[in-house]
């Protein structure tokens, strides 16, 4: 049973899950204030996140949206699966980590305030699809990532870290988003320590973070 970590949490992933295996080493290492994952999920039955999580023992599940009536429906899916692996609403933190479907108002506020998300832009700028890709179009010299407390609006909510890389005159889609990742893999993993121990609180649209 899950009971003596501070925490325990679920993460959402739809691809290759090296965000949610920067997370894990992280977690392994201690580095994240005893919490644990307890399990990662997909939408997707191919996922690699899925096979690299079981190889570190994480239990690891596809929640398959077929058959779902609705958003709601395949979300109220997600949080069962959850909450039978000890993420509950009010003590749980969940995680997106390349989690592409959207999320159902229902889910966002059942987990308000404990769902996160890396998005590869420096937000406001850039949210949705191909987000490196509208920073290149777009011209910007300077790009990044950011973990965000999600809200119903998509990448829409309180800001908890960012990190800003250069753009390179030569810089392809694929360059910049590796350029990208590597903060994604440094800021993510530093946020969620932040979280777990208690230091980040919501004040309307920002996100104080106690120093200590
Ligand atoms: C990451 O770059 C993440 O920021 C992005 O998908 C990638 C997932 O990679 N997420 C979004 O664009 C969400 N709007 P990963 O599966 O290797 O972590």
């Amino acid at each position: 049973m899950p009971t003596r970590h501070p925490c325990s949490i679920g993460i959402l992933v739809s691809g290759r899950g090296s965000n949610m295996l920067a997370i894990l080493r992280a977690v392994e290492a201690g580095r994240v204030g005893g919490a644990r994952v307890a399990v990662v999920l997909s939408d997707r039955p191919g996922a690699r996140a899925l096979k690299v999580a079981e190889r570190r023992g994480v239990p690891a599940v596809w929640v398959d949206p077929k058959g779902a009536a609705s958003r709601e429906d395949y979300d109220k899916k997600l949080a069962a699966a959850l909450e039978a692996a000890g993420v509950s609403p009010g003590k749980g933190l969940v995680l997106l980590a390349g989690f592409m479907r959207l999320l159902s108002p229902w889910f966002v506020k059942r987990f308000g305030g404990r769902l996160m998300n890396v998005h590869p832009s420096l937000l406001p700028s850039f949210p949705g699809l191909d987000a490196q890709r509208q920073a290149l179009e777009h011209g910007v010299k300077v790009a990044g990532c950011t973990v965000h407390f999600v809200v119903p609006e998509v990448d829409a909510g309180p800001i908890v870290a960012q990190a800003a890389v250069r753009v390179e005159p030569t810089d392809t889609e694929e360059t910049l988003a590796a350029r990208i990742l590597a903060q994604e893999h440094r800021i993510y993993p530093l946020a969620v320590k932040l979280f777990v121990e208690g230091r980040l609180k919501i004040e309307g649209r920002r996100v104080v973070i106690d120093r200590r």
